[in-house]
């Protein structure tokens, strides 16, 4: 059975409402996200043919830049990093138009009102129109409600311009303010508006997890605790904090990368077959999974955690002297999920070690049944490589060849490099920004997500700095 409903032919772009005039409202457009991510993203859309035909980028910032001060300079940003086919770069910025303001002032809003009024005027259409929040998240307050009170975020007809306000993890600092970000969000804008970017959704293996799992019956009845002894969600990478000590110190590599990408992955990985591939059902699902996460008590934080600081951290610029932050973690947790149920779910992460990966690790059991005596351990495991390979490998075993019956380990594997051309891969902000502009929620986090990934980190953040328990532990810096 078939259990997956495409959403539309592969290769297929819907059209239709989606290709109207539309106008991408970057607020933060000189700030980093723009610069290592979002710019890429748009000028690999735009050469791909993927933007509405007619569309414009309005970069709103408190820097005192005209149009041509921000052409030249993200054109240097495009310089700079080798975009592809510098003979379209002019063309693509010609795009680009700048409006000055604080964006933390309602009054800056009226002279982007007044622009974009213009805009609509001369196309004399009501376009659609993308609010990025290219900022850091202790703007996000200020700016929604002035996005809302400015009327900017009003769509002209529930048929003609829509407005969608794109926000960045994180989503608060613990649940209390995500709880207030989400309930203010509820109150200035509908939630088809609203897309909370988690950039790992749009990697292209972890949009691939739901369609491995549910396309290929041989896994279908292994995939429960009968058949699975244990579930490992690593994020591993050689870079240390990477001169961003003054951010990472208040947050910490549970709260950067846990509470959200992670634990996002393991959703993938245990959440139940959506039957439909539509985001309602499967953020449904993802977020069932999530809230079926066991919370723990303090004394099985201290049995089921533990955390590592590396050596020569608290002499990183930006970090405090007696720093209690820490840039490396293991979690083993538990879901109440009947298939998955006494099943450990291991999530470590860490900065500064020997290996860069971000993979996912599935042991099976063992046989129950040895047919011949073996020296180690026989255990399928299943490796879902997410980056910086990205790859499925399998391990199986297999006689030698000879006289005597001897079982050795080998490898099936499938690498996405290897099968498919360089030409078809998106980038994850690409793909981001193309199911924006189509309208898709299915690779953005939904509020039940969110709150139930809080509810199940907060009491390990109690423990481990509130009573400093388990200890704080230290490793050599990689
Ligand atoms: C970000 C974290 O969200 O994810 C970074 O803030 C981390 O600290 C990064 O390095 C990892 O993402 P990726 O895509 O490089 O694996």
């Amino acid at each position: 059975m078939l259990c997956i409903i495409r959403r539309h032919m592969p290769g297929e772009i819907p059209t239709s409402k989606f290709e109207l005039p539309t106008v991408f409202v970057i607020l933060g457009v000189t700030g980093d996200l723009v610069k290592k991510k979002i710019l890429r993203a748009l000028y690999h859309l735009y050469r791909k043919n993927r933007l509405p035909k007619k569309f414009l980028v309005y970069g709103f910032s408190r820097r005192e830049f005209d149009d041509q001060m921000l052409k030249n300079y993200l054109l240097e940003i495009m310089k700079n990093n080798n975009f592809k086919e510098p003979a379209k770069y002019d063309l693509f910025l010609n795009a680009f138009h700048y409006v000055k303001g604080d964006f933390l002032q309602i009054d800056a809003y009226s002279e982007l009102a007044k622009t974009l009024g213009n805009v609509d005027g001369e196309w004399k259409i009501c376009s659609n129109k993308l609010f990025y929040l290219a900022v850091p998240p202790s703007a996000y307050s200020s700016i929604i409600t002035n996005l809302h009170n400015s009327g900017l975020t009003v769509p002209c007809s529930p048929e003609e311009g829509w407005t969608r306000v794109i926000l960045e993890k994180p989503f608060g600092t613990d649940l209390k303010t995500a709880i207030d970000l989400d309930t203010q969000l509820g109150k200035l804008f509908k939630e088809e508006q609203i897309y909370r970017v988690d950039h790992y959704l749009a990697k292209e293996t972890v949009k691939n997890i739901l369609v491995f799992r549910f396309s290929n019956t041989f896994l279908t009845p292994a995939w429960n605790k009968k058949y699975i002894e244990k579930i490992e969600v690593k994020l591993l990478e050689k870079i240390d904090i990477a001169g961003r000590g003054a951010f990472y110190d208040k947050v910490g590599a549970l709260r950067d990368v846990g509470q959200n990408h992670m634990l996002q992955l393991l959703g993938l990985f245990i959440m139940d077959n959506p039957n439909k591939f539509t985001a309602e059902d499967i953020k449904k699902k993802r977020s069932e999974a999530l809230a079926s996460l066991q919370i723990m008590k303090e004394e099985e934080v201290v049995v089921n955690t533990s955390r590592a600081q590396y050596e020569g951290y608290k002499s990183e610029k930006g970090v405090f002297d007696n720093s209690k932050t820490e840039t490396w973690f293991r979690i083993e947790a538990r879901s109440n999920l009947p298939d998955f149920e006494g099943v450990p779910l291991v999530l470590e992460s860490g900065k500064s070690r020997e290996c860069d990966k971000t993979e996912v690790v599935v042991t099976f059991r063992e046989t129950p049944l040895c047919l011949y005596e073996i020296e180690n351990e026989q255990k399928n495991t299943f490796h879902y490589h997410i980056r910086p390979d990205e790859k499925i490998t399998m391990k199986f075993f297999a006689k030698k060849p000879g006289y005597k019956t001897e079982i050795a380990e080998h490898e099936l594997g499938f690498d996405y490099k290897k099968a498919y051309s360089k030409d078809l891969f998106v980038d994850d902000y690409e793909s981001l920004l193309f199911d924006i502009i189509h309208g898709d929620q299915t690779i953005f986090v939904s509020t039940k997500e969110i709150l139930s990934e809080w509810r199940f980190i907060e009491p390990i953040l109690k423990s481990w700095y509130e009573n400093n328990k388990p200890e704080m532990k230290s490793y050599l810096k990689f």
